[in-house]
């Protein structure tokens, strides 16, 4: 384990890029992977959660490489192409790994094994086993639906019409990308929208999937199944949720001044722009543009006084990801802060509800957890720090509490850097670069 320690940083200034989307970095290999030809893919979020992924295509048979130019080149075999895998898929860490590589692999009639670290192999599956049963595929599974399980895949998977119980993309895609190998349509019924990646790169590549409004914000989303799609070019955009931690950094660190260039703004990806927009942030979106269907901004912040507001249940989908790092943003405000709708950060990579709650307890901010709320109590100044965080295998608690010492009275360790290669490598890197002060703690 590497212990990082964070202390109280000068302002910080400058601009940076940060990694590629987590979301589509996956969804452009797997989409590539049965597509017909080269595709090549640009920014791709080189980080263990998206190798893995690249590691289980090509132990399906997918040649996936990465060119001198930069670029991956994925040599897609067709839909229904993949080949039967002769080693277990370890997909490390990624929830949305697993979960969409079961989708794909839910009409491929052959059998795969998939296991993970011990955060994922203690994640619940159930929510993609369900539908890819409805399908046809088979599932032998560890008590409750975890990893490690077997999934033998159906020659003859029968197109569903699903409606999510739960708000998930990863459910959702799960769905989608088994309904590419199926006959006829395949539909998901979303209750609430939630990331669409899937939806447009289905489109980028030549599928056709239909999208339908229906009444309080509920969705359908049709895809004709068995569509011949061919390679794209794709370009993926810095990961809004990997920018989330330097736009919060430079809010809270008294006159900092920091412009992070090319992230994706997907509308169902910026509920934390909308909710540091009601705290007071001095946050601005400029150079908007449009990169592979997907929308791209420059994200300019200064620091300054923010206060507490509501976060309602219905933006949890829109930030789901970000809710650590909100928190941090909260114990800074002046007031309370309120989030609501968060049973599901319960079964993230770690159960974030608690791990934000004890983090914020031991570094001295008045904090009240709910069973799917969140009550943070800023007073408006610096917080104590001071504390110790165990990171338990999770990335965005890691970072989160990097951050939260960035302006604290006192520095924040955090027990094991380790954690931070799931989806930013060289976090602590572009943080210093603009200013932070966050290095190996020199053991006593
Ligand atoms: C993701 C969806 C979300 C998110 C995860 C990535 C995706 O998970 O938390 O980090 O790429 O589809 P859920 O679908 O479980 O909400």
């Amino acid at each position: 384990m590497t212990p990082l320690i964070s202390r109280r940083s000068k302002a910080l200034s400058g601009s940076a890029a940060v990694p590629g989307d987590k979301s589509m970095s996956h969804r452009a290999l797997m989409i590539g992977a049965v597509a017909i030809g080269e595709s090549r893919v640009r920014g791709l979020l080189e980080s263990e959660d998206v190798l893995r992924t690249a590691a289980a295509l090509t132990a399906l048979g997918v040649s996936v490489t990465k060119g001198a130019d930069g670029a991956w080149r994925v040599l897609g075999r067709g839909v229904g192409g993949l080949a039967e895998p002769a080693t277990v898929l370890d997909l490390g860490n990624s929830g949305t790994g697993a979960r969409l590589l079961m989708g794909l692999l839910a009409s491929h009639p052959f059998t795969s094994q998939f296991t993970g670290d011990a955060s994922l192999n203690s994640r619940p599956m159930g929510r993609v086993i369900k539908p890819l049963e409805q399908i046809g595929a088979v599932f032998n599974a560890r008590e409750g639906g975890r990893l490690p399980l077997a999934l033998t895949g159906t020659a003859e998977p029968v197109p569903i019409t699903y409606e999510l119980p739960v708000a998930s993309a990863q459910v959702k895609s799960a769905i989608l990308l088994a309904g590419l190998n199926t006959p006829g349509r395949t539909t998901v019924i979303e209750p609430k929208p939630t990331r669409d990646h899937t939806e447009r790169m289905l489109r980028h590549f030549g599928a056709e999937v239909k999208i339908t409004d229906l009444d309080q914000g509920a969705r359908s989303i049709v895809l004709t199944g068995q569509p011949e799609i061919t390679a794209r070019p794709v370009t993926v955009p810095g990961d809004i949720s990997s920018a989330a931690f330097p736009l919060v950094a430079a809010l809270i660190v008294p006159g900092s001044d920091v412009t992070l260039t090319g992230i994706g703004v997907n509308p169902l990806r910026t509920g934390l722009l909308e909710t540091l927009g009601e705290m007071g942030a001095s946050l601005t979106v400029a150079n908007r543009r449009e990169e592979a269907g997907e929308e791209v901004a420059d994200l300019h912040v200064q620091a300054g006084p923010l206060r507490g507001v509501t976060v309602p249940a219905v933006r949890a989908p829109a930030m789901i990801d970000e809710y650590p790092v909100l928190a941090v943003a909260a114990a800074y405000a002046r007031g309370e802060t309120r989030m609501e709708g968060l049973s599901e950060l319960r079964v993230k990579e770690s159960d974030r509800l608690r791990a934000i709650a004890a983090g914020l307890a031991a570094a001295g901010v008045g904090i009240e957890e709910g069973e799917d709320y969140l009550v943070v109590n800023g007073t408006g100044g610096p917080v104590a720090g001071g504390a110790r965080i165990e990171t338990g295998l999770d990335h965005r608690i890691a970072m989160a509490f990097l951050v939260l010492g960035m302006a604290a009275a006192a520095p924040i360790v955090i027990d094991d850097a380790a954690p931070i290669e799931t989806s930013f490598p060289d976090f602590a890197g572009l943080m210093n670069g603009l200013g932070a002060c966050i290095e190996e703690e020199k053991q006593p």
